[in-house]
């Protein structure tokens, strides 16, 4: 196989270079693990609409997004207007009081998100479903979580746990046990989640029905990793089990939220969760999460008509609610509510995953493109149905990162091994010159 890393360095000296120093200061040189990659990550300095500038001045169309959130793509005028609009008037950046957006966001998404009844706000998508969780806890008085194998909701400790388990530790597919992802987990977090098997209700419900006095909430990406359909019928199962054993159910739609359509996953396939936790796309580009559900359950967190100070549950944040993060994600919402948004938003991602699929089968490569809406995942597979983590570990790795790295000295950006996301910027010149790419990247994989 060619190595596409030659090219890669000779493409991106200064992006090496600006590596090599933050890595004196920054461990890694990145501030955050998900943009590390071999042989160094990409430093960019510019972007607009689909398109991603780079310190050395390469172009690339961008297939990462911020790993997700730039459903309009970068720049888009109706969020940079917003953003201006409420610096101008409002004087600052953020207020630390109440202000008005806070309720008018809260009643946007309450008008397209089925089971957002209340709504709070955080900074990420890692505080919404620590929230959320600390929620259910404290609604159910109970203390166990239970979350699915390979199902990622951010970096905190009750849910760094069987995200990317070595397979030789990770137990029987139809009982995972639980793995942790992070270095500094205290050990009765692990004894305090109970993991599920994605995509199996069988054994999903035998466990629940082992555990299930003691938990308070499960909690699921709908859509793993933003890639891996759920069978309806195991969605439906899902939440019949968890109402009869009195167990929250969070739906982790800080992927599917306002990209798989407006309702998100929850009205995609019709079931509606207890709560909530959404991020990325309802942020309109800067840092957001929000986590929301009925409101008997959000009710928990009042801190009005308490007696004493900690009865109530304990959620806050300086920046939570900031008005500038409202003003672009109403914006970016008010875009996505226009008819034929999300058909092109989609169109582009069915164009994108049919000419993968068709170049891999004209180079005889066992290799596919699968996903729903404009999220999709490149596996190196001959594996037709994939199901759930265990699945995606079997695809080749070392093949996919040469792919991407090949795709980006070509001019398409991706963070090599992640999703692919697309946006309303991207154009049908964008997509020839994306088919090229593939091409030559799937060229570079074959030899
Ligand atoms: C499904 C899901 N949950 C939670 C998170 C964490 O969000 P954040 O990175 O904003 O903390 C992510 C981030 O990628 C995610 O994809």
């Amino acid at each position: 196989m060619k190595d596409p890393r030659a090219d890669y360095r000779k493409h991106t000296p200064t992006s090496e270079k600006l590596w090599q120093q933050a890595s004196k200061l920054i461990p890694g040189g990145i501030t955050a693990n998900v943009k590390h990659y071999n042989p160094y990550p990409i430093f960019m300095k510019k972007a607009k609409g689909s398109k991603l500038y780079d310190v050395d001045d390469n172009e690339y169309i961008d297939y990462c997004l911020c790993y997700g959130p730039l459903i309009l793509g970068h720049g888009h005028p109706a969020v940079t207007e917003a953003i201006k609009n409420q610096l101008d008037q409002g004087g600052t950046t953020v207020f630390g009081t109440p202000n008005e957006l806070e309720a008018k966001m809260a009643k946007k998404i309450g008008s397209h998100v089925p089971c957002a009844k209340m709504v709070r706000f955080t900074n990420s998508g890692l505080e919404a479903t620590l929230h959320a969780i600390r929620t259910a806890r404290a609604y159910t008085k109970r203390e166990k979580i239970a979350k699915f194998e390979g199902h990622y909701h951010g970096a905190h400790d009750s849910v760094a746990i069987s995200v990317t388990s070595p397979l030789d530790q990770a137990g029987p597919s139809y009982a995972p046990i639980p793995v942790s992802n992070s270095a500094g987990l205290p050990s009765h977090i692990l004894e305090n989640t109970v993991v599920l098997p994605f995509n199996d209700l069988p054994n999903t419900e035998k466990i629940i029905r082992k555990h299930g006095n003691e938990l308070a909430a499960t909690i699921v990406e709908p859509v793993a990793r933003g890639f891996l359909t759920p069978d309806i019928d195991f969605l439906k199962g899902l939440r019949a089990l968890t109402e009869e054993n009195g167990i929250v159910l969070i739906f982790d739609e800080i992927m599917t939220g306002f990209r798989l359509g407006l309702g998100g996953a929850q009205e995609y396939f019709g079931v509606i969760p207890d709560m909530v936790a959404l991020g990325k796309i309802v942020g309109g580009g800067l840092p957001a999460g929000v986590f929301a559900g009925k409101a008997e359950i959000m009710a928990v967190m009042s801190p009005v008509g308490s007696k004493y100070p900690y009865d109530h549950l304990f959620h806050s944040g300086t920046f939570s609610g900031c008005p500038t993060v409202l003003a672009a994600g109403l914006a970016t919402i008010n875009v996505l509510e226009k008819p034929g948004v999300y058909n092109h938003i989609n169109w582009v991602a069915e164009e994108v995953k049919k000419c993968m699929n068709n170049v891999f089968e004209d180079y005889k490569i066992a290799a596919q493109a699968t996903g729903l809406g404009s999220m999709f995942q490149c596996l190196f597979t001959s594996q037709k149905q994939i199901r759930n983590y265990r699945d995606t570990v079997k695809a080749d790795a070392q093949k996919r990162v040469s792919f991407d790295l090949e795709l980006i000295n070509n001019g398409v950006y991706v963070r090599p091994h992640k999703p692919f996301y697309t946006s309303l910027a991207h154009t049908k010149d964008d997509l020839d010159k994306t088919f090229e790419a593939i091409k030559e990247a799937t060229k570079t994989v074959v030899k």
